[in-house]
């Protein structure tokens, strides 16, 4: 049974400070793919072997799982990805406003924990502080990928990136969120909803020239 943490709880709060992008991978000169939510890192993985001129990096706020995940990217040799153990609310900002040159040219956040209950809502990892982050440290034409199996948490999440104007879908024609997968790999959560047969609410966005 896969375990929650409560990402608003007093733990989770420690600001972890997330190492530069210069100490992370080999070649420092390509751009980054940045993963919210990574889980046990399997699609990074794949996508980090197959594709050695970008550099990925995986953010996870359940410890045990970076763990695992820097095991097997040490044992496979990946020089081009890293895990890193933070809850991305609290400590993405100040790593993201870090560059002196802007590197992160997608972001992708991946079946988010749901959070159903009204109370919970809160601890939904894509709020407005996150959007607003992102586009204030990302550059025009920085990609944003999401996607989900639960209706509700998609509409929230466009609410939330649509109402902060600091984004455009890539297709503007795009209103069905049932868009293909543009990566040639699935995450965990999206093999075991496509096995079920379940829908997959996808969208990708570019950020906009809008300044803040
Ligand atoms: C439902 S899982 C999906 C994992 C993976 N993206 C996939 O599609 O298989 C959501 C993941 O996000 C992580 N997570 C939730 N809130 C987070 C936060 N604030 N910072 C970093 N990771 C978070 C959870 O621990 C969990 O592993």
């Amino acid at each position: 049974m896969r375990q929650h943490v409560n990402p608003l709880s007093r733990f989770f709060q420690l600001d972890n400070e997330l190492p530069k992008a210069n100490k992370l991978f080999d070649n420092c000169d390509l751009p980054i793919h940045l993963d919210i939510g990574c889980a046990r890192g399997r699609f990074l993985l794949d996508m980090a072997s197959a594709t050695p001129m970008w550099n990925f990096l995986g953010l996870e706020i359940r410890e045990s799982l970076v763990i695992a995940s820097e095991m097997e990217r040490i044992q496979f040799n990946i020089n081009n990805l890293k895990f890193l153990f933070c809850n991305a609310n609290v400590s993405l900002d100040a790593w993201l406003a870090s560059f002196e040159k802007r590197k992160v040219e997608m972001v992708s956040i991946q079946f988010p924990d749901p959070w159903f209950k009204l109370r919970h809502r809160k601890r939904r990892v894509l709020n407005s502080s996150l959007v607003l982050s992102m586009a204030r440290n990302l550059d025009e034409g920085s990609k944003l990928f999401i996607q989900t199996d639960i209706l509700e948490v998609m509409e929230d999440m466009v609410q939330q990136i649509e109402s902060s104007q600091f984004y455009d879908k890539a297709l503007e024609d795009n209103f069905s969120f049932t868009m293909e997968n543009p990566f040639p790999f699935c995450t965990e959560r999206e093999i075991y909803v496509q096995k079920k047969g379940l829908p997959i609410y996808r969208q990708l966005y570019l950020r906009n020239s809008e300044i803040e």
